[in-house]
């Protein structure tokens, strides 16, 4: 059972009883009768999770699987994050582990040097608890003031007199976008039905489908999802979802046998985010969806066409009627399917349609980008830089794959660079540099396979290695694509490392 399992409905009422028997001990309520230091923060659920675990790990506290459950529910639903404030740092909870964050200089050297900076911008926190937090991480890790980035200035002072008040004023407790939530949020019935969905797994493909909610007692729901890969192989699970603060939907489903998670944000009508294995969080696919009752054009499939050239398009959404304009140069020879969720069409592109992105509408839905393209000129791996790690061979921890696309780029009659899509490549891969080329790494790190994933060595020593050391490396990552009689080449860089031991829920 993961740590979000399903919550029982009378549980939950429990929440506020709970926080009392299990948490009062040591957190007794202040002169406004708030319980000390638990009132004055509010955060995700995976952050009151690591909390929690924390006070057990740490400070002795005896709780069980359920009543921790029970806790994270409430203390999410009456301290959480309204969807704005978590948004643009969602990946922290989507496990998008190879995400470049982009913070300030002081943030990343001060406190994003042991965690993801999103940590905290996950969180929103009194002064005085910002400063209490500092406390905290100076009492539990004396060491981290001789640690780099750290003896080379006065840690403490800093932290006090200048990141507290950063943090204060950045994510201060009271923001008016969560009071807003809190009258807004609808009732978890609302969420039941049927949802249309699309998603592209990276390497794998594009996908669409519906899932079914059923349920909403207690935030809880029954699912069903029942789609395919553009290529028609199936995509059909079943699972359970617990609502968490109105809109952080978490669930546990099995897709094809495959234990999956899905981590969304739920908003008017919305279901955004990403679904990925629950034992390999690298394998996962972004994932929209838009409910039955909304007109909603959620993505074209494939999301290019190339001039001259007739092609098969599907258009995934709700509620979905009419005929597709797709703009000038593109005609539409033919509506091949049509359903409020689907709507596969034959398009032609005109020889002298003019390259560009231009927008897909439907009526007066429109949304998605159709990428019109004469020839590709640019090739870039994504991700552009990735870690892979090295593992299973006896040991607890599997390996982490490195999944590689080639994205497409062209240029518009301005001059300007537009992406095009994902493009079918051949993958190889290279050393780095010479240090990787004289420690052979392409030899011990792992093996690019045909569709664009890694697959890192084993874990441990291994004494053909010099040192014995591991099969770590540094590699090149190379896709050519072939376009119009040309072979165009991108280049990534793989780091393949080392085991991650220390793996919690928010990075
Ligand atoms: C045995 C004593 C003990 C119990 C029981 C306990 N805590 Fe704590 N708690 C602490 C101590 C000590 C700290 C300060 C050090 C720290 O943050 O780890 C703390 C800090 C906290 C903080 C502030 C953390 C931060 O990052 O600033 C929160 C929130 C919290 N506890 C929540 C809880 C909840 C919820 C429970 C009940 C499920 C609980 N605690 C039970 C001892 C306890
Ligand atoms: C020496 C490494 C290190 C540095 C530097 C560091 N942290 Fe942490 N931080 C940790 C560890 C380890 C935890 C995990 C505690 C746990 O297991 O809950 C943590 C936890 C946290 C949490 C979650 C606490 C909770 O219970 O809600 C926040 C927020 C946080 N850090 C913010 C910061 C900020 C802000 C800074 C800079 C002022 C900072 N950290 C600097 C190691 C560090």
């Amino acid at each position: 059972m993961t740590a979000f399992g399903v919550l029982q409905p009378a549980l939950a009422a429990d929440g506020k009883a709970l926080l009392e028997a299990k948490c009062k001990v040591c957190h007794l309520p202040d002169d406004n009768g708030v319980q000390r230091r638990i009132g004055y923060q509010r955060k995700t659920p995976e952050g009151w999770l690591m909390t929690i675990a924390r006070m057990q790990i740490m400070h002795g506290l005896e709780i069980s699987d359920d009543d921790r459950r029970t806790l994270v529910k409430y203390l999410a639903d009456t301290q959480g994050l309204a969807p704005a404030e978590a948004e643009g740092l969602r990946y922290a909870m989507e496990r998008r582990l190879n995400t470049i964050e982009e913070f300030d200089t002081q943030s990343k050297e001060m406190c994003g040097r042991c965690h993801s900076p999103s940590r905290f911008a996950l969180q929103r926190r009194t002064a005085k608890e910002w400063e209490h937090l500092v406390h905290f991480h100076l009492g539990q890790w004396p060491s981290l003031e001789y640690q780099a980035m750290s003896r080379d200035r006065d840690w403490l002072e800093l932290a006090l007199k200048e990141m507290v008040p950063t943090l204060a004023e950045r994510y201060g407790l009271d923001d008016p976008a969560w009071s807003k939530w809190q009258q807004e949020r609808p009732a978890p019935t609302a969420l039941v039905g049927r949802w249309s969905f699309s998603g592209h797994m990276p390497t794998r493909g594009d996908l669409h489908g519906v899932m079914s909610v059923e349920g909403g007692e207690g935030d809880n729901f029954r699912i069903s999802l029942d789609g395919r890969y553009a290529d028609g192989k199936p995509f059909k699970g079943k699972g359970s979802a617990i609502l968490f603060t109105g809109h952080e939907w978490r669930a546990n489903v099995e897709i094809d046998g495959v234990a999956m998670r899905q981590v969304f944000s739920v908003v008017n009508g919305e279901m955004k985010g990403r679904m990925f294995e629950t034992e390999h969080d690298e394998r996962g696919l972004d994932f929209v969806a838009a409910k039955s009752d909304q007109a909603r054009l959620l993505a074209v499939q494939p999301e290019f066409l190339k001039a001259g050239e007739e092609a098969e398009l599907t258009l995934v959404g709700s509620g979905l009627s009419g005929k597709p304009d797709f703009g000038p140069g593109v005609q539409l020879v033919k509506v091949l399917e049509q359903s409020p969720e689907r709507l596969v069409v034959k398009v032609r592109a005109a020889a002298d349609a003019a390259p560009g992105s231009r927008e897909v509408k439907l009526g007066k839905l429109s949304g998605p980008s159709l990428a019109v393209y004469k020839r590709i000129d640019e090739v870039k791996v994504v991700p552009g830089y990735a870690i892979a790690r090295i593992g299973d061979n006896g040991g607890a921890t599997p390996k982490v794959q490195g999944r590689f696309e080639a994205e497409g780029w062209a240029t518009d009659a301005a001059g300007k660079a537009y992406r095009v899509g994902i493009l079918p490549a051949s993958w190889s891969v290279e050393s780095f540099n010479e240090r990787a080329a004289e420690d052979e790494d392409v030899k011990f790190a792992g093996v690019m396979q045909k569709d664009g994933v890694f697959l890192p060595g084993d874990a441990g020593p291994n004494p053909a290695r010099r040192m014995s050391t591991n099969n770590a490396g540094n590699l090149k990552v190379i896709a050519e694509v072939e376009d119009g009689g040309q072979t165009l080449k991108g280049e990534g860089q793989l780091i393949v490392t080392v085991q991650r031991w220390n793996n919690p829920p928010l990075p």
